[in-house]
């Protein structure tokens, strides 16, 4: 007997998305679907529209037109500071950390329902955190020794170097426990091992089910990790695919090579 496998079910599905500035088409009739349990690939030259993309997912910008599905929901129209709740979390194409709270305190203040959502609230909160923030610094905790930062806890965030802050970035998000996980760039400027080892901490991200959207321009990076790869041009989708499919499509190579 044999069994035909079903393509699962979409988690994210974004059709016919458009967001200009001023006169500006950013990103002008996007439309592809996000499946659950993948990486999937967003790449494409400077300017393609990728990151305004990420951006209307996670709720941090608005569309001119246009919908984004989450497990079938609307959430263009979920307040912006809910659709992390809705587990939708982004990371920045620039690290955003609290340069002046410790790495442990970033991760602290990350945890959906704290008081210490804003940077106020973080230092105030802080005398408070051994009785009622426990268990929210033990996950933190969990997340450095996780990822090979155990010992840089008390360091301010603005201490640690490029990667490590990008790797910081990441573990934040996870501190919402999200269900898809958007990064734009995360190893971008990042030293080429710690960058492996960035790559490496998706790839077990990914094994244990955790969606993710990886806006990255290194194409040996994709080929290893992503699977689809969708391909932007001018606000558009112009291919996708597996990699292997993607890199000798012609369309491909000239919106790389002509822009
Ligand atoms: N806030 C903004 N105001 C005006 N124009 C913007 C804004 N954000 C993006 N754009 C423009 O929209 C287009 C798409 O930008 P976007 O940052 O989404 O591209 P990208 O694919 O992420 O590029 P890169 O690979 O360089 O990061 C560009 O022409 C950019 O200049
Ligand atoms: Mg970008």
């Amino acid at each position: 007997m044999t069994q035909v496998s079903q393509p699962a079910r979409p988690i994210l599905e974004v059709d016919d998305l458009r967001r200009t500035f001023g006169g500006v088409r950013a990103v002008d009739g996007a439309s592809f679907a996000v499946e659950p349990g993948r990486i999937t690939g967003l790449i494409g030259p400077n300017g393609a529209g990728k990151s305004t993309v990420l951006a209307v997912i996670a709720g941090s910008l608005r569309p001119s037109s246009g919908s984004v599905r989450f497990e079938g929901d609307e959430l263009t129209r979920v307040p912006s500071w809910l659709v992390p709740r809705r587990g939708v979390v982004r990371t920045f194409q620039l690290p955003s950390e609290f340069a002046r709270l410790t790495v442990l305190e970033n991760l602290v203040v990350a945890a959906p329902g704290q008081t210490g959502e804003s940077l106020r609230g973080a230092i105030f909160a802080r005398r408070r955190w051994r009785s009622q923030e426990a268990d929210i610094v033990a996950r933190a905790r969990a997340l450095l020794a996780r990822f090979d930062l155990g010992d840089k806890e008390d360091l301010y965030a603005g201490e640690l170097s490029g990667g490590q802050k990008r790797l910081l970035e990441i573990m934040r998000c996870l501190m919402v426990e999200p269900k898809v996980l958007l990064l734009d760039e995360p190893m971008a400027g990042v030293n080429p091992s710690l960058a492996r080892r960035i790559e490496r901490y998706l790839l077990e991200l990914r094994d244990e089910g955790l969606t993710m959207l990886l806006i990255e321009h290194e194409l040996g990076v994709v080929e290893r990790t992503c699977d689809p790869v969708i391909v932007m041009a001018h606000g558009r989708v112009i291919a996708q695919g597996p990699m292997s499919d993607i890199r000798g499509r012609e369309e491909v190579l000239h919106a790389y090579l002509v822009g």
